[in-house]
């Protein structure tokens, strides 16, 4: 018979003995929970993203919120013909966004978040604007689509603008880098795991030129090329450090620039080169200094135009697309996105025969066997086109007469058709 010192001691190793194995199984079963979800996300990351890209300047309605970026500022000294005003009320009309987007059948939605909505003055946060962000990703991933986040897109909050003395302005601040990156940092951690995708800025390119070379922008400068270069230098320093805190705070994440490339062409008179030399370092000379610290190469495609200090048409020419992604993909030998992709149509029909021409030159692009591993239409709704305000229509959709309705043009139909349509092909094809 057993004693019962020992019985005791038998049931207690019994007793062990099972609560180990049930410990290793729930540990098991994290590891296992964890490994899926990995596999899971890593499949959906492999899979082609079909997204929509929009800016929160161009869209959102201040919603009760008191806070002034550079283009207000712009609009006051008038420098504008229209004021953005109410946006397309993207703020306070997220739902109605969502449900446009998953009409779509997106993957992918980027979306901007306003530095100045959340940081009105240096140093002070927007808690409520904050969570508006952080609710947004949260609601974009229960309906299953996968956030993208642009950390800058051309609006700086008014107090790093300097109108009157545009070299210590923007980019070109003293204050503005110190800024920055406590504005990324807090960002990044708010997102937390919600977010593992980050453009840091929109065209920095794009947005020097038109701000110290053609004027259109703030600060408005005109034909200074050092400033120009100035700014791209500045800004991609801010896209540097940006990425290092984004990779530092959350290691899974994804660092992608969006840079504006044109197809440029060379004018007869043009006969040294020095304008197509303009236009490459247009294209160029911000990615050649971030590329290495970037996981993507994304970039904005939209026409072809001659590099000429004098206006000339924009042609719509859907191979220098497949160009400039087997250029880039050549130069830097990393995936290659494109972040945006549009036109600007008062009907219909041109935008339908782009969108077509510019799909079918991806697919070429991705049959070609490079690495492109999305597309981004812009916009999901007509809005406010920068200096041109709002006479120049981009969106898919158009805001209906009441302000949660949208009415979707026949191209939202073709663009839902064609990602449909790559679905089911890329399903198929990994079933196989
Ligand atoms: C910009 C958008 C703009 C679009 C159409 C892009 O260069 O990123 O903000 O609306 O062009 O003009």
């Amino acid at each position: 018979m057993m004693s019962n010192r020992s019985y005791f001691s038998w049931r207690h190793r019994r007793h062990n003995f099972f609560t180990n194995i049930a410990s290793h199984v729930v540990k098991l079963s994290i590891l296992f929970a964890v490994l899926l979800t990995c596999r899971a996300l890593q499949a959906s990351d492999n899979k082609f993203w079909w997204g929509i890209a929009t800016s929160p300047y161009q869209t959102e309605d201040p919603a009760g919120s008191d806070f002034k970026t550079d283009w207000d500022l712009f609009f006051e000294a008038g420098k504008l013909k229209e004021a953005r005003g109410s946006g397309v009320f993207s703020y306070s009309e997220v739902d109605r966004d969502i449900r446009a987007l998953k009409e779509l059948g997106v993957s992918h939605y980027r979306f901007g978040v306003e530095w100045a909505r959340i940081e009105p003055s240096p140093g002070v946060y927007d808690e409520l604007a904050l969570d508006h962000y952080l609710k947004l990703a949260r609601k974009l991933k229960s309906a299953g689509i996968e956030p993208v986040v642009c950390l800058w897109h051309f609006t700086f909050p008014a107090w790093l603008a300097n109108l009157s003395d545009p070299e210590r302005s923007n980019w070109l601040h003293p204050e503005t880098s110190a800024h920055w990156k406590l504005y990324v940092e807090k960002v990044v951690k708010l997102f937390g795991d919600q977010v593992r995708f980050y453009a840091p800025e929109n065209e920095p390119n794009g947005q020097s030129l038109a701000g110290y070379f053609l004027g259109s922008f703030p600060p408005g400068e005109k034909y200074s090329l050092s400033l120009f270069r100035k700014s791209v230098e500045a800004s991609a320093e801010a896209f540097n450090s940006a990425a290092d805190i984004i990779h530092t705070l959350n290691p899974a994440a994804k660092v992608i620039t969006i840079q504006n490339m044109i197809a440029w062409e060379r004018p007869w008179w043009d006969i040294t080169g020095y304008m197509m030399d303009l236009g490459h370092e247009y294209n160029y000379s911000h990615l050649d200094l971030v590329a290495k610290k970037a996981d993507w190469i994304g970039f904005n495609y939209y026409y072809k135009l001659k590099v000429s200090p004098f206006p000339n048409p924009r042609k719509t020419h859907p191979e220098g697309m497949e160009v400039l992604i087997a250029e880039l993909s050549a130069r830097y030998k990393k995936p290659v996105i494109i972040m945006e992709n549009g036109i600007a149509d008062h009907g219909d029909e041109e935008r339908q025969a782009y969108l077509t021409s510019h799909l079918a030159a991806l697919e070429r692009a991705r049959k070609a066997g490079h690495d492109i591993r999305g597309y981004f239409y812009w916009s999901l709704i007509d809005n406010f086109e920068w200096a041109y305000g709002y006479s120049e229509k981009f969106g898919l959709y158009s805001l209906g007469s009441r302000r949660d309705q949208l009415i979707p043009k026949k191209s939202a139909e073709l663009f839902a058709e064609a990602i449909r349509k790559d679905r089911t092909q890329q399903d198929a094809s990994q079933k196989n």
